[in-house]
């Protein structure tokens, strides 16, 4: 097996990098982590990935005159790593189209939300105010919108009595960090590819390996969100 050569792009606290780091610690995750870039220095995920033994660099929004200039550096660096899959880890920048375009069905995305439901900031603010009983997080590929591409895996969440958007961003960045591994594995086993902009998934094998455990969907085989228990938990 070769590894894919894997590059996560952050901003910040990188919870979902380190779960990244940590899935890819095991030498037979298909998925290797040869980078971290961050867009801005003070990123506090930069720290825990060098503890960790990965390269980071900076590529720093304010050394460049332009998005375009920015996201050229980027993939400058992308390059120069090998990149063979780019993994956005709460990288907090719109990227632009022709660097989304250059990369597209190789650059991944997590979201904390069910997609296509509550785009953009303040999700779990906005699925407190609409009521929702569940909530979510989805990894898609990255298509020039926001938070649009195709989804390639996603995970639910009962929104609790008495949840504030605290407790429910808690309890949904705990599903990421098992979706995201999840999803990463995917692509880069090439189980989840993007063609013709949707997302054709393959070589599934129901063998009651449940690495996903209850609240992840990620598998065409099976129905691994138990609605009858969400429904006997939310009221
Ligand atoms: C996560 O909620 C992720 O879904 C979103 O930004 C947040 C990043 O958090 N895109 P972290 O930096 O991974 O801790």
């Amino acid at each position: 097996m070769t590894r894919k050569r894997t590059v996560l792009l952050i901003s910040g606290r990188g919870s979902n990098m380190t779960a990244l780091i940590a899935a890819a610690a095991d030498p037979t995750y298909p998925a290797e982590i040869v980078g971290v870039i961050s867009d801005k220095a003070d990123a506090a995920g930069l720290g825990i990935a060098a503890a960790r033994g990965v390269p980071v660099q900076v590529v720093a929004r304010g050394d460049f005159a332009s998005k375009e200039a920015h996201d050229a550096a980027i993939d400058k660096a992308l390059t120069k790593l090998g990149a063979e899959i780019v993994a956005l880890a709460g990288y907090m920048r719109l990227l632009t189209t022709p660097f989304v375009e250059k990369w597209q069905g190789r650059m991944i995305n997590i979201h904390p939300a069910l997609l296509p439901l509550f785009k953009g900031l303040d999700s779990h603010k906005r699925a407190l105010e609409a009521g929702m009983r569940v909530h979510g997080c989805t990894v898609h590929f990255v298509t020039p919108e926001m938070d649009d591409g195709p989804i390639i895996a996603q995970a639910a969440v009962p929104v609790m009595l008495g949840d504030d958007e605290a407790a429910l961003s808690a309890r949904i960045l705990k599903a990421e960090h098992r979706l995201y591994p999840t999803a990463l594995r995917l692509v880069a086993e090439g189980k989840a590819r993007m063609e013709n902009g949707r997302v054709a998934l393959s070589g599934f094998v129901d063998n009651g390996d449940n690495a996903a455990a209850a609240i992840a969907a990620p598998s065409p085989l099976r129905d691994e969100v138990d609605l009858e228990q969400l429904a006997r938990i939310t009221p």
